[in-house]
C-alpha cells in the first residue's frame, strides 16, 4: 500500500475502470468539425475589475475584495439529489468547477467531456467556460474560431446583461456554447474575479449547467470559480506529484470552508504500469474516487481531431468513466433534461386549462 502523505484513510474507490481496450475506430472516422482559426486581438478594456453586475444573486459582490471565500454559508452551493439550484423560486443552472493544482492532469479533457455529456444530445444547455486566462485550450481542443471570448464579456461595460453575454459566446453544437479564453496572453490582466464572479451568475440564470476549466493555480478568479460552485471536480494523476499537490489543496479547501460533500475525485490517466492505483490515491487523498478515468491514446488523438470522445464514441471507457461521475456526482442520476422537463411540464398544464 502506498503511503505518501497520510495512511490513515480507509477511503475506497467506486468506480470500476473500464475496458480500455474497446474499440475507438469512431474516433477517427467522426466528422471533422472545422472551424478556422481566426485569431482576434481585442482591444484591452480601460477598466479592471469594473464590471456592472446584473444578477439579483448576492453570494458576492463583483469588485469587493474576495477575502471571504469558502464561506460555504454564503458562497458555496451544494446540491442535494438532482435538484437545480434556486433563486427566488428560479432553478438556476448547476456550476461545476473543474480543478487540478497540477498542469496537464486532464482539466481541459475532462471539461469539454463532462460538458458534452451533459449537454445530452441538446436535451441541457450547457455553457462550457474557460477561466484558464493565458493558455486555455478549449478554443483549440474544440476547434472553435476565437473570435468571441471572455475579453468581449469585460469590454462590453454598457451593454445589457444579455447582450453582454451573447457577445461573448461561441456555439460548439446545439445547446453547447462555450466562453473562450481571450487570445492573447498579455489580456487577461484585463480580467478580474470579479469578471468572472459576475458572467458565471449570469450563466447559471440561462444554462442548466454550466462548467469551468481552469488553469493550474488558486488564482483569485479560480478560487472566485471554486467558491460559486456547487460541485468541485478535482483531478489526480497517477503521479506522487500530483497526489501531494491535489492533497495540499484539499486542505486548502479545508480551510476555505468548502464542503467536502461538494468534491468529486477524479483518478484520470489510470494506468497499472504507474504504480498508483485508484484505491491507493483514495488513502492518500483520505477520500474516496468517484470516477477512474483510464489512460488512452485515443485522448490526444480525440483533441487533436476537435471532437471530445464522448461525442464521437460515447462507448469509449474514457467517456463512459466521464459519464459515470456526471451520473454519480451532478446529476445524481440518468442524465436527462431535468430543467427543462420542468418548463415543458409547466407549458402542458397551462395548456391544458
Ligand atoms: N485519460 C487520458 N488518457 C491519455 N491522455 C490524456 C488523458 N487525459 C488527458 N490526456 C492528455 O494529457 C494532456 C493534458 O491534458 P489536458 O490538456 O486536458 O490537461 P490540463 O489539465 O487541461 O492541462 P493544463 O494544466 O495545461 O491546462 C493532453 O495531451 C491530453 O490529450
Ligand atoms: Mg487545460
Amino acid at each position: 500500500m502506498t503511503t505518501l502523505l497520510d495512511p490513515d484513510s480507509a477511503a475506497s474507490t467506486t468506480n470500476p475502470v473500464p475496458d480500455a481496450n474497446e474499440s475507438v475506430s469512431e474516433v477517427m472516422s467522426a466528422d471533422e468539425q472545422v472551424a478556422e482559426a481566426g485569431a482576434v486581438v481585442a482591444e484591452p478594456a480601460d477598466v479592471k475589475g469594473d464590471v456592472a453586475d446584473d444578477s439579483t444573486e448576492s453570494s458576492a459582490t463583483p469588485g469587493e475584495d474576495h477575502e471571504g471565500h469558502g464561506d460555504a454559508s454564503a458562497q458555496t452551493k451544494v446540491v442535494a439529489g438532482d435538484e437545480l439550484p434556486v433563486d427566488d423560486g428560479r432553478p438556476l443552472g448547476k456550476i461545476i468547477t473543474v480543478f487540478a493544482p497540477k498542469g496537464g492532469a486532464g482539466k481541459t479533457t475532462v471539461s469539454t467531456n463532462l460538458a458534452v455529456v451533459l449537454n445530452a444530445s441538446g436535451a441541457n444547455r450547457v455553457c462550457l467556460v474557460d477561466i484558464d486566462l493565458e493558455f486555455g485550450d478549449i478554443a483549440i481542443a474544440l476547434r472553435l474560431a476565437p473570435t468571441n471570448t471572455l475579453l468581449d464579456y469585460v469590454q462590453a461595460t454598457t451593454a445589457t446583461a444579455d447582450a453582454r453575454r451573447a457577445g461573448a459566446l461561441t456555439s460548439f453544437q446545439p445547446g453547447l456554447d462555450c466562453v473562450l479564453a481571450p487570445v492573447s496572453p498579455a489580456d487577461s490582466e484585463y480580467i478580474s474575479a470579479a469578471h468572472v464572479g459576475a458572467l458565471l451568475r449570469d450563466l447559471r440564470r440561462h444554462y442548466d449547467f454550466v462548467v469551468v476549466d481552469t488553469p493550474p493555480n488558486l488564482a483569485e478568479h479560480v478560487l472566485e470559480a471554486l467558491d460559486i460552485a456547487d460541485v468541485h471536480v478535482l483531478l489526480t494523476t497517477p503521479e506522487v506529484t500530483a497526489l501531494k499537490n491535489l492533497r495540499l489543496a484539499l486542505d486548502m479547501f479545508d480551510l476555505l470552508g468548502y464542503p467536502k460533500q461538494a468534491r468529486a475525485i477524479l483518478f484520470n490517466k489510470s494506468d497499472k504500469q504507474a504504480g498508483i492505483s485508484a484505491a491507493e490515491a483514495a488513502d492518500i487523498l483520505c477520500m474516496p474516487v468517484s470516477a477512474e478515468v483510464p489512460m488512452s491514446s485515443d485522448i490526444p488523438a480525440s483533441v487533436n481531431r476537435g471532437v471530445p470522445v464522448s461525442l464521437a464514441t460515447p462507448k469509449h471507457p474514457v467517456a463512459v468513466a466521464i459519464r459515470t461521475l456526471a451520473e454519480t456526482s451532478i446529476t445524481h442520476g440518468p442524465i436527462t433534461a431535468q430543467r427543462r422537463n420542468g418548463r415543458r411540464g409547466l407549458k402542458l398544464r397551462m395548456r391544458s386549462k
